[in-house]
């Protein structure tokens, strides 16, 4: 019996124990956000200091999430220079990656990427340095996209 519960909770814990993705702003202007899998979800308001945290999750539909970052309110609407942080939870994994699209929204502002575990894509200069920047790491870790301010 005391064998049986034991065994329970260790199931749940290792189902249970997934990590998010975290976006940080540490610059000094807002930003929006949009988390995108098979449908767009709401707007998000990213203020200077500010953060944004969902648990990592997958898709019905596209199994990955991309989560897209602009300057401007309806920067995703508008063709905005968008920065890409994408994830996508394979088992025990997660993969992540960075890229942009429209632009960088980011040009002459560090962003990078860190994961306990797992390897750092850094843009020293907010514009894709080349190479692969694609990473994975255990998906219990948490992901942390962080946008920094002008140098
Ligand atoms: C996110 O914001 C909350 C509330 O201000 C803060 O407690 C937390 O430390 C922040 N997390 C990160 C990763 O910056």
């Amino acid at each position: 019996m005391r064998f049986a519960v034991a065994s329970v909770l260790a199931f749940a814990s290792s189902v249970t124990a997934v990590g998010n993705a975290i976006v940080v702003n540490s610059t000094p202007s807002t930003f929006y956000l949009w988390s995108v899998g098979g449908s767009v979800g709401p707007r998000q308001t990213i203020a200077a200091g500010g953060n944004y945290t969902e648990v990592l999750h997958r898709d019905a539909k596209t199994g990955g999430i991309a989560i897209k970052i602009t300057k401007t309110a309806d920067g995703l609407y508008t063709g905005a220079p968008t920065q890409q942080f994408s994830y996508s939870l394979d088992g025990a994994q997660v993969w992540y990656d960075l890229s942009a699209t429209m632009g960088e929204p980011f040009n002459g502002q560090r962003v990078t990427v860190t994961a306990n575990g797992g390897g750092t894509i850094d843009w020293p200069k907010g514009s894709n340095p080349g190479g692969s920047q694609v990473k994975v790491t255990s998906s219990d870790s948490n992901v942390v996209f962080t946008a920094y301010g002008p140098a």
